[in-house]
């Protein structure tokens, strides 16, 4: 059943370029003008009284959520805030009448998660859920639900899920945007236009897993690694190190690339492993120069960036390079780079990659 793959993982990761072409799917109108998500049923009235977003999910499917906050704030210039949902439920936020509730969960089983979108009913909000699972409890109690077509996730570490996830948050952040005309009709065209290249990109990027692969090998005798970036980067790095941490059981963490010196510097040391994200091109002398003092105290550098990116190659020790796409959508091109090297640092430990120890594939108790 794992179709000639070692493990589901691995497999997933593969049916990402699928996952994505699904999930955008009768989402676009044929000239590839204008969003269209008709089971949202929305008036230009309901739209326009949003004032504020609250997106609430955990773990990866809140990493989605940090990375749809700047998709929608960019877009439709709508204020959102992205919580944890064990926070969140406890913690008596400012809800108005016009916030809107975005709950994301693969499973739509997740205790938290659901619990956050009761309270948000109880206060008489509107609820959009953006779930892989139809019928689940998530999508029987929202108001709304995008569904993400990423097919069953059976391999307890979340892939093919996040991403379409974000497909999903970004056909959701240009809805609003064609609709508020935040964004101009030839910008919503550019758009839905890089988003339907993303599935053969998604390919390309696959290409790289034997260059991964050895990487992977030589990252995981180290025992720590350090993942950064800036803007969006960095979301993604906040993925990237809970896939690592998460089935390799290798301590790494996410840091912002400016946060560097304010603590985390102590940490950087001969030899130990970063991953530097750079693919924000109004970030990018910034990084840079955030990769020279890691570099400076002799870190081993694996930068990934945009293929022809000659300049990056000087700064780093190794480049994986990625199909280009709207800075924008670079999670979508970096994500897969980042599994498969999770992937095979958990192989190369020998670990049990489809169920990593102590943890479950769906949390329905708090
Ligand atoms: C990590 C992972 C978890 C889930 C989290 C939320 O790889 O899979 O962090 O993302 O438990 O699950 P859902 O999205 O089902 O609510």
């Amino acid at each position: 059943e794992k179709g000639g793959y070692a493990h589901y993982m691995q497999k997933e990761i593969y049916e990402q370029p699928k996952a994505v072409r699904d999930t955008l799917s009768g989402r676009v109108t044929e000239d590839g003008t204008r969003v269209v998500l008709s089971e949202l049923g929305w008036t230009e009235d309901l739209i326009k009284q949003i004032d504020r977003i609250h997106i609430v999910a955990c773990g990866t499917s809140y990493h989605a959520g940090l990375v749809g906050k700047a998709a929608i704030e960019k877009l439709a210039r709508i204020p959102v805030d992205v919580e944890v949902a064990s926070e969140y439920r406890y913690r008596d936020p400012i809800v108005s009448r016009n916030t809107l509730i975005v709950v994301i969960s693969q499973s739509g089983e997740t205790a938290d998660t659901l619990a956050a979108l009761r309270n948000a009913k109880a206060l008489g909000n509107r609820v959009l859920a953006i779930t892989n699972v139809v019928g689940s409890s998530v999508a029987r109690e929202a108001d709304d639900v995008i569904i993400t077509w990423a097919g069953p996730e059976i391999s307890v570490a979340s892939t093919k899920a996040y991403t379409t996830q974000l497909v999903a948050l970004y056909l959701f952040a240009i809805y609003l945007g064609q609709t508020l005309q935040t964004i101009a009709q030839d910008a919503v065209t550019t758009y839905v236009r890089e988003l339907q290249a993303l599935p053969q990109k998604l390919d390309e990027v696959l290409q790289s897993a034997p260059q991964i692969e050895e990487i992977a090998r030589a990252f995981a005798v180290w025992d720590d690694a350090f993942f950064l970036g800036r803007g969006i980067d960095y979301y993604v790095a906040l993925e990237g190190a809970l896939k690592y941490k998460e089935i390799s059981y290798i301590h790494a963490e996410a840091y912002p690339a400016g946060e560097l010196k304010h603590g985390t510097l102590a940490l950087i040391v001969d030899h130990v492993p970063v991953i530097a994200l750079v693919t924000q091109d109004e970030l990018y002398e910034k990084s840079l120069s955030n990769i020279k003092e890691v570099k400076a105290r002799d870190a081993y550098v694996l930068g990934i960036a945009w293929a022809g990116d000659e300049e990056i190659a000087k700064s780093v020790d190794r480049v994986l390079y990625v199909p280009r796409t709207l800075p924008f959508f670079a999670p979508i091109m970096l994500i897969a780079p980042l599994q498969l090297l999770a992937y095979y640092a958990s192989v190369a430990r020998g670990n049990d990659v489809d169920k990593p120890r102590n943890l479950a594939k769906s949390v329905t108790v708090e």
